[in-house]
């Protein structure tokens, strides 16, 4: 006798039953993932989905439903040119839409909101920029009804931060650290006027990025620290761009965000401190906040550059000096022989006393040891170089009353970016003019003359070894 061969229709049995087997178990597996994160069932509830619900019960809330009330109205929190905190702001068709029943307790809305355009010098460009109807819109709860429906709007829970900008100033180290990100931080952290010195604060991380002008790849800067900052700062952000904003434009149904801190470029320029540091970042600092404000960030950032926190607090330790140099850059470099005259007398102080002391290039360095750099160094801390990129890492260094930032311009020229920066943290920053030294109130006027961007800025080598060393040795009644 033949062995048993299995006839067509058991095959196909064989196979039914296999096929159910792992679609089952592949069902199964796919919900022990998504389930598996949230805490185990608890024994008053039937599933672990109905404790999540109980745990928070918007968690499927999509819509903010109006119904036959009226459309919830927008808030201003807080505003000054350029930057804003905003409650229920709406966005429908690509227009802004700002919902008050009374117009008057809104800002002009061109100290919000621009077209978003690329800047360009000059009066009639400045006028091009401002918003019209196409752009945001102050309209009152009747209106909404009648523009949005019946029923309500898509939520964009949580805290978005939105950028209305042109590509033109995102991608630079120093405009994304030092401007958008200052200002933004700035902005936000008014709402929590008692950040502890340890950077703690009660305000819960914003959820989402908007850049409704740029492209995805604009953001990035060449040495990725524009996205070790996010990522670090803010570790579970999303980000949207332009083709995700026509996305929802093409939609054609309203949007409502839970809360937007708002960045316009233009606007900000609108202002008096812009006008005077031309810093858009500098506007914020009229708005209440706390002299530890800028420590959630910079805590987070250098402990995710694997850093101590407690790194660099130390009052007694050896004093560090940190020349950045730009020399091999080609353009806004010192004299050779002066260059090379200030790394004797920084190395002179540091034989005769003891110091440490490094000239670094920055564009040798990777990430993380640039933040370093900035940290890991005592309460006895000297940053110099020549007016540059290189300086934005101030940002991360610690500020005590000795923290300084010493910044070479050539003779006549100036510009506020790292006196500004240094200065809204705490930190003392003096500019050069060779032999001529000047410090905050009395700072030059923006210019930049004819040498401005050359590479024979003149430095005197012993006129910065001398303010070094009474930087390092000023005496402090507050902590000696
Ligand atoms: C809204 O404005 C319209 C006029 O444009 C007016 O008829 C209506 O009463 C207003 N509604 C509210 C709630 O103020
Ligand atoms: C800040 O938070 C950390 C960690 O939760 C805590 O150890 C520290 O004591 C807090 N600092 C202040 C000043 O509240």
């Amino acid at each position: 006798m033949a062995p048993a061969t299995p006839t067509r229709r058991e095959c196909v049995l064989v196979l039914l039953l296999l096929v159910s087997i792992l679609y089952y178990t592949s069902i199964r597996s796919r919900s022990f993932f998504v389930l598996a994160p949230i805490s185990p069932p608890s024994p008053h509830s039937p599933s672990a989905i109905s404790t999540l619900q109980e745990q928070d019960p918007h968690v499927y809330e999509t819509r903010l439903t109006w119904g036959t009330s009226e459309v919830p109205q927008t808030k201003v929190l807080a505003n000054v040119p350029g930057w804003s905190i905003i409650d229920k702001l709406y966005v429908f068709k690509g227009v802004v839409y700002i919902v008050a029943n009374d117009p008057d307790t809104v800002p002009d809305v061109a100290n919000m909101y621009s077209k978003g355009i690329e800047i360009l010098p000059g009066k009639d460009a400045e006028d091009s920029r401002l918003p019209g109807d196409e752009d945001i819109r102050i309209i009152n709860t009747t209106e909404a009804k009648e523009l949005f429906g019946k029923t309500g709007a898509a939520v964009i829970d949580g805290v978005t931060y939105f950028v209305n900008d042109h590509p033109q100033f995102i991608r630079h180290y120093y405009h994304w650290s030092a401007e958008l990100y200052f200002g933004f931080w700035r902005t936000y952290s008014s709402l929590d006027p008692s950040i502890s010195a340890d950077g703690n604060t009660t305000l819960p991380q914003p959820r989402h990025m908007f850049f409704n002008r740029i492209d995805a790849f604009r953001w990035r800067d060449p040495t990725d620290m524009n996205q070790l900052i996010l990522r670090s700062s803010f570790p579970d952000v999303t980000m949207e761009f332009n083709d995700d904003w026509d996305d929802r434009v093409k939609m054609g149904v309203p949007f409502v965000f839970e809360r937007v801190v708002l960045a316009d470029r233009s606007a900000a320029m609108r202002a008096y401190n812009f006008q005077r540091y031309q810093r858009t970042a500098a506007v914020p600092f009229g708005l209440p906040g706390s002299v530890n404000w800028w420590m959630t960030i910079r805590n987070s950032v250098i402990q995710f550059a694997g850093m101590d926190l407690d790194e660099g607090s130390s009052t007694t330790s050896r004093p560090v000096i940190t020349y950045i140099s730009r020399q091999v850059w080609g353009r806004r470099t010192l004299r050779e022989e002066d260059h090379k005259k200030l790394v004797k007398e920084l190395y002179r102080l540091r034989d005769a006393h003891g110091w440490e002391v490094n000239v670094v290039a920055l564009e040798q360095m990777g990430r993380a040891e640039q933040i370093r750099l900035a940290v890991r160094t005592t309460a006895r801390f000297i940053m110099m170089g020549v007016h540059g990129n290189g300086l934005t890492n101030l940002i991360w260094m610690r500020p005590t009353p000795r923290t300084t930032v010493i910044e070479f311009f050539f003779p006549g020229g100036f510009a506020h970016d790292y006196e500004f920066t240094a200065r809204s943290l705490g930190i003392a920053h003096y500019g050069f003019w060779d032999a001529q030294s000047f410090t905050s109130p009395d700072t030059p006027v923006n210019a930049y003359p004819e040498g401005f961007q050359g590479n024979s800025i003149p430095i005197d080598a012993e006129a910065v070894g001398r303010l070094c060393y009474d930087r390092v040795t000023l005496s402090l009644e507050v902590d000696d």
